[in-house]
């Protein structure tokens, strides 16, 4: 029998940029911390590990011995993950792509004007796109983990979204705690399980939440 240590994990972190003009963009605050620590700790635990980043600092923006891939928008982010998801993988998407860009992306500078004329579209879903992809192609193994980061009826939307995505699990991260979210160095986190398990985690350092993270997914992997 194979350890579970030959499962591929990919990781990815941050945000998108949707670029309305060359100097203009939409965004969310995600620093890509937390996807950057679960890669590290999965690197250290010893898996092979590829780590897609969207833009962020440069310290969170490579991890040492994963294969590294720098993205932009969430159709980027998107093209990455399908090529880098394998049979016998984990996909764990710790980061927030943009969930709308523009319709139009101006050429030169938009001037200022009273009312801009910015109409969005939506993005693809990475994960319910990973689904389809997985049925098509016929990959198998391939375990998908969410995050979800709420505001209110936090329980309720992450499960809405554990079904929705197919997920195996997802992270639940409460935006409303000082102690939780973008830009904190701590994170306090509720876990769901497809099976319905739920586990309140204690609030603890991203580092360290790196670890944890990365041993409740091993140990809740089939063996290869
Ligand atoms: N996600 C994704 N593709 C997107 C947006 C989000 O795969 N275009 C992933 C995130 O990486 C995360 C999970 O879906 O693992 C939930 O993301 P979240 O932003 O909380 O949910 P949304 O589906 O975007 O729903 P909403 O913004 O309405 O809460």
């Amino acid at each position: 029998m194979q350890l579970k240590k030959d499962y591929k994990i990919v990781v990815t972190s941050g945000p998108t940029r949707e670029f309305i003009d060359p100097i203009r963009y939409i965004s969310n605050p995600s620093t890509g911390k937390m996807g950057y620590y679960i890669a590290k700790a999965a690197v250290n635990s010893g898996f092979p590990v590829t780590y897609i980043a969207g833009p962020v600092d440069s310290e969170f923006a490579k991890v040492d011995e994963a294969t590294n891939i720098s993205v932009l928008s969430t159709q980027d982010m998107l093209d990455a993950v399908l090529k880098s998801i394998t049979n016998n993988c984990v996909l764990i998407m710790a980061a927030a792509p943009a969930d709308y860009r523009p319709a139009k992306r101006y050429e030169v500078k938009m001037k200022k004007t009273d009312s801009p004329d910015i109409h969005l579209v939506p993005n693809p879903d990475i994960l319910q796109t990973v689904n389809l992809y997985r049925d098509a192609k016929g990959i198998r193994n391939l375990h998908l983990i969410g995050f979800a980061a709420e505001t209110h009826d936090t329980d309720k939307y992450a499960l809405e979204k554990l079904q929705k995505k197919n997920l195996d699990m997802i992270f639940l991260n409460d935006l409303t705690r000082k102690d939780s979210g973008f830009g904190v160095n701590t994170n306090q986190l509720t876990v769901f399980y497809r099976n319905g398990k739920k586990e309140v985690w204690p609030p603890m350092a991203k580092e360290k939440l790196g670890y944890q993270i990365i041993r409740e997914i091993e140990q809740w992997l089939p063996s290869l």
